[in-house]
Order: structure tokens, then sequence, then C-alpha cells
């Protein structure tokens, strides 16, 4: 099993095979429904998305940090992974390609590790996107809990004077330990604010089933 370890002591296990599911979650395939590509798979791990996509016969690429999860994607058959980080100001990664349609799943919107990380992330999404072009978000609402432990973790988030979704987490696997990285879950009123003060207009976002929500954002430029 994999773990996800906060720094509070609260794990998350769950096994690999998630990131390796032929289909989309329930909770992202009404938001592929009408999905038009190119289409740009941010964080795109073992490359889930990409290969549905492609057998959908949607054009799409996948950035990812992780050179071992790029090297996997390519070896399920992903035909345009780059390896690199998203967040990359120069965008070395991405160049002068621009996308219809972004992909945030998967909490990726997390990748910025922090409130103003996440707005930095829409804002560099948005310059990749053409106008009018859509980016596709899932997350998880992680107020809707009544565990005393994640209520503490929010209570002293908020004390500090951040949001309630800013932790810090690693991977173990097998015996190996990852490092410890700074994840950010918005709540879904966070994602809008955010999405608008970074080029985006909000076409929705609600509850998506269980604990996830669902979000189509519009570029404004
Ligand atoms: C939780 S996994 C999700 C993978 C995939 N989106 C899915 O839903 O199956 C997060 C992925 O984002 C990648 N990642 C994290 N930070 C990144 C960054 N700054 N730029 C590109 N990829 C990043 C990680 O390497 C990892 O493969």
């Amino acid at each position: 099993m994999l773990t996800i370890r906060r720094d509070d002591g609260h794990i998350d296990t769950h096994g690999p095979g998630i990131y390796f599911a032929p289909d989309p979650f329930a909770h992202e395939a009404s938001l592929l429904q009408d999905v038009e590509g190119p289409v740009l798979d941010v964080g795109s791990g073992a490359g889930r998305t990409l290969l549905w996509l492609d057998r959908k016969g949607v054009e799409a690429v996948g950035v990812d940090l992780s050179p071992g999860a790029v090297n996997v994607a390519q070896d399920r058959g992903c035909r345009d992974v780059r390896l690199g980080d998203v967040m990359d100001p120069k965008g070395k990664i991405l160049g002068d390609d621009m996308f219809q349609t972004v992909v945030v799943f998967g909490n990726n919107m997390g990748i910025g590790g922090t409130y103003e990380g996440a707005e930095a992330l829409l804002h560099r999404l948005a310059c990749a996107v053409m106008p009018s072009g859509q980016a596709l978000v899932t997350g998880l609402d992680i107020a809707q809990t009544n565990q005393p432990h994640h209520l503490a973790y929010h209570r002293r988030n908020l004390d500090k004077g951040r949001p309630r979704g800013e932790i810090k987490m690693r991977f173990e696997y097998q015996g190996a330990t990852g490092e410890w990285v700074r994840w950010f879950h918005p709540e879904p009123d966070e994602l809008a604010r955010l999405a608008r003060s970074a080029g985006w207009t909000v076409e929705r976002i609600g509850p998506a089933g269980g604990p996830f929500y669902a979000g189509v954002l519009r570029n404004a430029r």
C-alpha cells in the first residue's frame, strides 16, 4: 500500500492502482464529456488521463516533475509526456504551445503548495490556454469533515492566518520515503477567488460526489 503521511501524523493509504485506472474517476467523468484538444494534463503521473484521452482520439500533452512518472507514462504508451516543472516561470517545458483545455486532476491544484502558489499556477496555466479555452479542475472539499484531527489541523492553519487546506505531506511506499512537500487543497470558494484573480472566469464549481468537487474555469483573456 502507498502511504501519504501528513506532518501531524495522519495517514491515508491506498493501492497504487488508482494512478493506473483505465477510466476517469466518477468525479472527473462529467468534466471530460465534451473535452476539446489539444489538452495539457498538469502533473500527468502514470498517464492515467493521457491514455484515456488518446483512446478517445483527443490530442494531449502531459507534464510531470518526476522522471519516474514520465518514464512510466512513456512505457505505457503516452506519446507526449514532458519532464519539467509546470511552475517554471520561464515556461521552458511548454514553450509556445497553446492548449484548448488544461486538466488539473488528482488534487493537483495543490502543486503550488500554498494559496499564493495556486494563484501562480493558475496564472501560468492561463498563459498556456487559448482565449476562451478552459481548465477542468477537481479537488477535495476538505471542510466536509467532522474528524477531530482534521479540524485541529485546519484550526492551526487558520490561527496562523493561513487557509485550512495548506498541508505538508510525504509519500511512503515499500520502504522508500519521499521528501516532505507542501500541498494545498483549495476549498471551492477559494478556487473561485484564485481563478478570478488569475485571469479566469468561473463557469461552475460544485459537488462532484463523495468528498470531491469539480470545476470548469474559462480563460478570460
Ligand atoms: C497526485 S499525482 C496525480 C497524477 C495524475 N494527475 C492522476 O490524477 O493520476 C501528482 C503528480 O503531479 C506531479 N507534480 C508535482 N509537482 C509538479 C510540478 N511542479 N510540475 C509538474 N508535475 C508536478 C507529481 O510528480 C505527480 O506525478
